[in-house]
């Protein structure tokens, strides 16, 4: 199919607006306070820094490691509550810590959250 070029005109902007909606939604829908809260709760920090390696890579290194990619909530909800293997900068292998909370909500949130560092 050939568009004219209102056809053309009016695609485009439905999809500008269609991406700004999302990228807002996105960004708002992150409670720092909560997810940082959750984050001591759970003993994250004990082996995660934002923007430092500890035992595990800093947040800044994960949230760029899965910068773009689609599937990344749903990957790092399995991360946070099957306790997959993993290993520490030791080299020791490990089950993965689960989060503190049964509440998608409050997981989905610290994912956003760490996404976002
Ligand atoms: C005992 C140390 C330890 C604790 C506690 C811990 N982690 Fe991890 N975490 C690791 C290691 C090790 C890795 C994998 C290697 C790496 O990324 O450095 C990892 C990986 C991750 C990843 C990336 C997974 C991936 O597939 O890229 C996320 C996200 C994460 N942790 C979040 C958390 C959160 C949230 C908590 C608190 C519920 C937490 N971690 C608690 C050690 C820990």
């Amino acid at each position: 199919m050939k568009l004219s070029t209102p056809q053309k005109l009016f695609t485009m902007s439905v999809l500008g607006a269609a991406a700004l909606a999302f990228s807002g939604a996105a960004s708002a829908a992150v409670n720092a306070d909560a997810a940082q809260a959750l984050a001591k709760k759970s003993d994250c920090l004990k082996c995660h820094a934002i923007d430092k390696d500890k035992k595990a890579s800093s947040y800044k290194k994960i949230a760029a490691k899965w910068h773009g990619k689609a599937d990344a909530e749903a990957k790092l909800t399995d991360a946070l509550t099957k306790a997959p293997k993993v290993k520490m900068a030791d080299g020791t292998e490990e089950e993965h810590k689960v989060i503190a909370t049964k509440d998608a909500a409050e997981i989905k949130n610290l994912i956003g959250w760490i996404l976002a560092q």
